[in-house]
């Protein structure tokens, strides 16, 4: 027969808590010396060791004539950075390249990368990019989502790319 009153038996269902991401307040700068050895470690922590680079290289990098790197600090702490340079090729015809862009993983999908990358990208213009090439590993899903989603496309294949042999996709963008 049915009734109206509640049942006494059926356990209560708890409401799963809501992940709440802190509000993080993230400001994003020029690369300066004293940052060094935290995004050579930044760049181990984001890849295997095979793939990041060593300090060595990422001074190479930075020493490339006109490169230039953007860090985003939150709480005092550089947690993400982006290392480009443009070539110089003809007048007006000037190359811009990514080298990496890395976010420490626990800050990672909060619209760091994006910041960093639209800065890079408007820095370049400034100084007469009209065209972005990167590479990326084939396998690296996140990072090609993330390329495509802010209009890169893709290029060719560069086999053996990587140190331990990995493939690597040359992307490529157009800066309106
Ligand atoms: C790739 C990377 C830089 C993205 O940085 P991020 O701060 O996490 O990216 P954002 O939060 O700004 O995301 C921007 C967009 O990228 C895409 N994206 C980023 N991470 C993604 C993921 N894990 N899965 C799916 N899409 C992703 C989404 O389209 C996202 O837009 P949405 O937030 O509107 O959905 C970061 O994942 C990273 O540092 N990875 C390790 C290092 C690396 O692989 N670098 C690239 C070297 S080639």
């Amino acid at each position: 027969m049915p009734s109206n009153e509640a049942p006494h038996d059926v356990p209560k269902v708890q409401k799963p808590k809501l992940q709440k991401k802190v509000r993080l307040e993230v400001w994003l700068r020029d690369f300066h010396k004293r940052d060094f050895s935290r995004i050579c470690e930044i760049d181990r922590l984001c890849y295997s060791e095979d793939i990041a680079y060593t300090p060595e290289e990422m001074a190479l990098g930075l020493g490339q004539p006109g490169a230039f790197a953007l860090v985003a600090e939150a709480g005092e702490q550089v947690i993400a950075f982006v290392l480009a340079y443009r070539k110089k090729r003809s007048p007006g015809n000037s190359v811009g390249h990514i080298v990496t862009i890395d976010v420490v993983e626990e800050f990672r999908a909060r619209g760091i990368g994006n910041r960093l990358m639209e800065s890079a990208e408007q820095r370049l213009r400034q100084n007469g990019v009209r065209r972005i090439i990167l590479e990326v590993e084939t396998e690296n899903e996140p990072a090609l989502r993330f390329y495509k989603a802010r209009g890169y496309i893709l290029k060719r294949l560069l086999s053996s790319y990587y140190a331990d042999g990995s493939d690597a996709y040359l992307m490529e963008k157009a800066l309106p």
